[in-house]
């Protein structure tokens, strides 16, 4: 595995770094050295979260941030620099979601998952780029998405077209970027039990025996896998890997296109 000093002394600024993915994104860094920065809205959760990292000997920080406004994402960022005096890692893990089929859905419901999935993302590479640019170990960009912005996904038609977005966004600054050393990256997890994601999308409709019968694997991934794929990805042992789609799906995607 990961040795402890994997991520020694970079600082990590994660969206939707309260719970779920995020929250395990944030811990895995800390473990590796990082020092952490977790932005979301709800406050109560967040300074819980914080609290929580701290407990375990981790240098975290949390700066109550909604990524739909693009001022409290650069002043959360600055903040983070003006902390701890650089920003080595972007990690754009924050999601809004729910099911509607998009007959149903209102032009309200599709910007606000837009806003949050989509504009959250590019405004948090947009505030990252100048610090990213100054990093001594050379900028990185993770953001999270799901195949099924690519496969299409019934029922969540806003967040499917987000994340197909951010996957273009990224493999756009992967080649923009490239010269001033920032790697770009994108991690696609499959269903991940025991996250809100899960719940909302599968086990509040019913359909969880069905989604892990979708995978290869036959199972729910955890969120471990996801946080593991998210340190290699801001690590040195992916000095070469830009402009990638690393997909951690338990072979969800292929089962699909096989059938
Ligand atoms: N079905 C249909 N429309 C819905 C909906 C649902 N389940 N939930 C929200 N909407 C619509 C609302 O009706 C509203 O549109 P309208 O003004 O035309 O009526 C619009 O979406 C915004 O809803 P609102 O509740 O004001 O937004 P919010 O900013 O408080 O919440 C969401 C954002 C909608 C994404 C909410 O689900 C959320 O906060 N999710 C965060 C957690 C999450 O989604 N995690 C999973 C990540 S994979």
């Amino acid at each position: 595995m990961f040795a402890p000093h994997t991520l020694k002394d970079r600082v990590a600024f994660i969206t939707g770094g309260a719970g779920d993915i995020g929250f395990d994104i944030a811990q895995a860094y800390g473990r590796m050295g990082a020092k952490v920065v977790i932005a979301s809205r709800n406050e109560e959760r967040l300074k819980k979260a914080e609290a929580e990292l701290q407990a375990q000997g981790i240098e975290a920080t949390a700066f109550v941030t909604d990524v739909r406004n693009f001022d409290q994402v650069k002043r959360s960022i600055d903040d983070t620099v003006a902390k701890y005096g650089a920003l080595d890692i972007l990690v754009n893990n924050a999601a809004g979601n729910f099911h509607c089929p998009t007959a149903g859905l209102t032009p309200n419901g599709w910007k606000t998952v837009i806003d949050i999935d989509l504009n959250g993302t590019f405004y948090g590479c947009l505030a990252a780029y100048e610090h990213l640019k100054q990093s001594t170990h050379g900028g990185n960009i993770i953001s999270i998405i799901t195949m099924l912005g690519v496969m299409g996904w019934p029922g969540a038609a806003h967040a499917a077209a987000a994340k197909a977005g951010i996957l273009s966004l990224s493999r756009t600054l992967a080649v923009e970027w490239g010269g001033d050393n920032i790697r770009v990256n994108t991690i696609s997890p499959g269903p991940i039990g025991d996250t809100e994601g899960v719940k909302r999308m599968y086990l509040d409709t019913g359909r969880g025996e069905l989604e892990q019968k979708k995978t290869a694997l036959g199972r729910f991934g955890a969120k471990a896998d996801i946080a593991n794929a998210a340190v290699y990805l801001a690590s040195d042992l992916a000095a070469y890997t830009t402009g990638d789609n690393l997909v951690v799906d338990g072979g969800r995607w292929l089962k699909y296109v096989a059938n």
